[in-house]
């Protein structure tokens, strides 16, 4: 059986920091606490909204939560100056390790998809844009059984699309309560810890493994299977 590894998209291939550059332009608050106040408040938005069964796109919890963050710091942008950053949002850039470490891993054999809160229409357009969407063998949103993660539903919806099960397939996420929910759902799970400051939620619930980028990743994969 051949391992598919189900990638999580924004923070974990996508920078949602490369809004930074374009937030400095704009506003005279700090642009980096914006930043991270807009994605923790995107994610609160899209807890509460799999909690509520209130379900709205991801892109609909990213737009109320740019209303929300410029209120919270006090940053009055105009329609157009939220529409602009929403657009950039589209399209951000791709972590300098992905495109080296997913044809690495490509080319070892794994199946690779992208599996996100985003709706398809517009994971394809990020994808493309990085120029990475041709190293997937598919995109799987939870835009399909409207929820989000870490709803236990969309684990099984996943491994149902990709025809893999619980033990061949990997979810990779720098996200850790996507990486608990993984995990729970009865996955493998690898951490990507993309910075030295990041904190894995101390549930009792470990990564399967952890790394700190793509590049070292099929290796450990490889490792960690052959010991079971
Ligand atoms: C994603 O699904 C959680 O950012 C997240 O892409």
């Amino acid at each position: 059986m051949q391992t598919t590894l189900a990638f999580d998209v924004y923070g974990t291939l996508i920078d949602t920091n490369g809004v930074v550059a374009a937030l400095q332009k704009l506003i005279s608050a700090d642009a980096e606490k914006f930043s991270q106040t807009w994605r923790d408040k995107q994610l609160e938005y899209s807890f509460r909204r799999g909690l509520m069964q209130n379900y709205e796109s991801f892109a609909v919890c990213t737009s109320q939560a740019l209303d929300y963050t410029c209120t919270f710091h006090n940053v009055p942008l105009t329609a157009e100056q939220k529409a602009e950053l929403l657009g950039i949002y589209r399209v951000l850039p791709a972590f300098s390790d992905v495109k080296e470490g997913l044809t690495r891993l490509k080319a070892v054999g794994f199946r690779l998809y992208a599996f996100s809160n985003g709706r398809a229409d517009a994971l394809e357009i990020l994808l493309n844009n990085a120029g990475i969407r041709d190293l997937f063998l598919g995109v799987v949103s939870v835009d399909d059984i409207k929820s989000f993660k870490p709803n236990p539903g969309v684990y099984s919806h996943f491994l149902r699309h990709a025809k893999a099960t619980g033990g061949d397939a990997w979810l990779i996420s720098s996200n850790p309560f996507d990486v608990i929910g993984a995990i729970s759902a009865g996955m493998k799970s690898a951490w990507v810890r993309r910075s030295p400051q990041a904190i894995f939620d101390p549930w009792g619930i470990d990564p399967t493994i952890a790394v700190e980028n793509l590049l070292a990743l099929g290796d450990r994969v490889i490792e960690y299977d052959r010991g079971q």
